[in-house]
């Protein structure tokens, strides 16, 4: 961790300057990035109080970091993860690569129910211990602001245990954490065939616990084919907008099911997946302040179609991506390899996955004021890398992890 006041001199680049008046990137502007090179930068009470050429470096009594030509980029945002949870399910994994199907394993009790069974038995002090040393993890490698779901509950007081682990966390970890209600991920076995009995739980006796004890900062639900429908979504949305949380949907992993439209109605914060979208789908988002969240991740490990991020930003939309952290179809943390993945998959120019990881990803969880960018007043959160010949050596390099120190 680093004190609240310092400055760092003798960058070899400053990376992502924006105006605080800059909330996203969208379109062409999404392949541009503003940098500085042989920079200086001033932190004072934990926020960037101002940066600029070495020449014009003013000069300061408190403690100095020397770069000595190293890059600084603001902190990656993940801004969809699922990291609360008891375990992880390689046997799931195994099963795949006999040639299962994710929807198999899931029609079989399997997937988030398995999840959830494990995650009912385990105390909140474990759950916590598990989650803080994942989110440690993540930090090493560059992430300084987590969004984090419940859902791997699927009951009231396993939900709200889940939710009260984040809570914790917004206190122990360094970095901004912001907390996402997903009671709506399955349903739990006992109703499957009643559905409107446990969406009457999530509506009448998680919710109000949730709001009352300040437990979560938005709501999503898993809005896709054998999941919830769009009525389904509609009704729990509109049921914790009454208690103030924006939704941030998952939608469209699986199918063309209206995901999209139904966020956009609820005026959703994002719509994350995407992986199957047409033309109603990017004509339905460029009305809307919602932004679309590509996860190659879960693509590149359940072998899933990735979302077509190229088609996404060629149509003058923003994108962000994420790591979709979880035990079952993304159990990988590490945003530099989102990155290759999302320049490899999505269609993305090296630049665009950095303006995806940091400004778009911090309006995709309602940061973009105070992370995403190089702009005085955000919050100090740095990445250090060595000197790369060029930005694209950063996704190029694959599975590595470039952070040679994080600053929170
Ligand atoms: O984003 N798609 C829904 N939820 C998670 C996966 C949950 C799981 O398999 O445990 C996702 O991919
Ligand atoms: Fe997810």
């Amino acid at each position: 961790m680093q004190s609240k006041n310092y400055l760092i001199t003798n960058i070899g680049e400053l990376f992502g300057i924006l105006g605080q008046e800059v909330k996203q990137l969208k379109g062409k502007e999404q392949s541009h990035i503003n940098t500085l090179k042989n920079a200086y930068l001033l932190v004072e009470n934990g926020l960037i109080s101002d940066f600029g050429p070495m020449s014009e470096c003013p000069a300061y009594s408190g403690e100095i970091k020397d770069l000595s030509a190293q890059w600084l980029l603001p902190g990656f945002v993940d801004s969809h993860t699922h990291m609360v949870f008891a375990g992880p399910r390689h046997n799931e994994y195994v099963m795949r690569l006999q040639g299962k199907t994710y929807a198999d394993i899931a029609a079989e009790g399997g997937g988030i129910l398995n999840s959830a069974k494990r995650l009912q038995g385990m105390s909140e002090d474990e759950l916590y211990q598990r989650t803080f040393d994942y989110a440690q993890a993540a930090i090493k490698s560059g992430t300084c602001a987590l969004e984090i779901k419940s859902g791997y509950g699927l009951s009231v007081e396993a939900e709200l245990k889940m939710l009260r682990v984040i809570k914790r966390l917004k206190t122990s970890l360094p970095i901004a954490v912001k907390a996402t209600f997903l009671g709506a991920h399955a349903f739990p076995a006992e109703y499957k065939n009643n559905h409107e009995a446990y969406i009457r739980q999530i509506v009448d006796e998680m919710l109000p616990v949730i709001a009352k004890e300040g437990l979560a900062d938005f709501i999503d639900v898993f809005c896709d084919e054998g999941f919830y429908s769009t009525e389904e979504t509609d009704y729990i949305l509109k049921a914790a907008a009454a208690y103030g949380l924006q939704p941030k949907i998952h939608g469209n992993e699986l199918g063309i099911t209206g995901g999209v439209q139904v966020a956009v109605a609820n005026q959703s914060l994002s719509v994350d997946h995407l992986e199957h979208i047409g033309e109603a789908e990017i004509e339905c988002l460029k009305a809307s302040e919602t932004m679309p969240v590509a996860l190659p991740g879960s693509s590149f490990f359940l072998k899933i179609p990735y979302t077509p991020g190229r088609r996404i930003i060629d149509s003058g939309l923003p994108l962000a991506i994420a790591s979709d952290f979880n035990p079952g179809s993304s159990p990988c943390s590490n945003l530099w390899f989102i990155w290759s993945l999302a320049c490899l998959y999505n269609g993305l120019l090296p630049e665009e996955g950095f303006n995806a990881l940091t400004i778009n990803a911090a309006k995709a969880m309602g940061l973009e004021t105070s992370l995403g960018s190089i702009t005085k007043g955000k919050r100090a959160c740095f990445i250090v890398t060595r000197a790369f010949e060029h930005i694209n050596e950063m996704p190029y390099w694959f599975t590595q992890n470039h952070a040679v120190e994080v600053l929170v």
